[in-house]
């Protein structure tokens, strides 16, 4: 048993996307989760500049004692994971291998797209862990970078369904079988993506396998704990603004974030 909490972390708001799921898996472990909303988009960045915000969330989340960190980012996973892995003790838990290992074993086309961030769609990491799987699937990879501002910002429908639809008009009549969410906050618009993408299609969220790997590892470790759980939110950016949407996306009226320095 280890009761100390799970960090997860991302650039903003999608991390909670993450989060929801590995609580609805795992409801007797507290969490820490910091949104580095000051810095975000990650995805416009470079790789080095994204190595360097993720090693600042790291290490506040060392800070708060966590057993393992989960990247609750694609652009953080394809960017920084190797390099921060080697830096820490205690195990990173990526989004994208746990994306491709569902993707590869939901298509039946063997024909995937993969909607992510930009820096995410040039890293190549979802085609190279697909392959890693098995080399025959084919990969289509589509940068997105209006979507995850989009979600932050969070404005009416309308203007979200006429962004979404515009950002997807390459997949219009794709050819493939299945689609991975490869960004994080893009299942903060999944109403609009599903109103975009034929229905015919299988819309996949890596969190649902990312949950389940991360309750195998810690269930292996003997590092699951008992509860009663506990959980902190923080966010580099605006606190108040935070508090508002995680209240609603996680279903919890006394959830308040705290703001912390960047
Ligand atoms: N949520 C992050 C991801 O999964 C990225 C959003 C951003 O560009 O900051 O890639």
């Amino acid at each position: 048993m280890d009761n100390r909490p799970i960090g997860v972390l991302d650039s903003g708001l999608g991390g909670l996307t993450v989060l929801k799921k590995v609580i609805a898996k795992l409801p007797g472990e507290s969490t820490v989760f910091i949104g580095d909303q000051a810095n975000m988009p990650y995805g416009d960045r470079s790789k080095e500049e994204i190595i360097e915000l993720t090693r600042s969330s790291v290490k506040f989340l060392l800070s708060k004692n966590v057993k393992t960190i989960i990247f609750g980012c694609n652009t953080a996973t394809a960017a920084a994971m190797p390099t921060i892995q080697n830096e820490v003790d205690l195990q990173i838990i990526g989004v994208i291998q746990s994306g491709a290992l569902d993707a590869a074993k939901k298509t039946k086309t063997k024909k995937v797209a993969v909607i992510g961030t930009t820096a995410t769609t040039l890293s190549h990491a979802y085609r190279d862990e697909i392959h890693s799987r098995d080399s025959d699937i084919q990969v289509q990879e589509f940068a997105q970078p209006a979507l995850a501002p989009l979600a932050e910002e969070d404005p009416d429908e309308d203007t979200k369904l006429k962004i979404v639809s515009q950002s997807l008009r390459p997949l219009k009549n794709g050819d493939f079988d299945t689609l991975v969410l490869g960004c994080t906050h893009y299942p903060l618009l999944l109403n609009e993506i599903q109103a975009c993408i034929s229905p015919d299609k299988c819309i996949l969220d890596p969190a649902d396998q990312v949950a389940q790997y991360t309750y195998n590892v810690l269930k292996r470790d003997n590092m699951l704990a008992e509860g009663p759980a506990k959980h902190e939110y923080y966010t580099t950016g605006n606190a108040r603004k935070f508090t508002e949407i995680a209240r609603q996306w996680m279903n919890d009226p006394e959830l308040i974030a705290k703001h912390v320095q960047d």
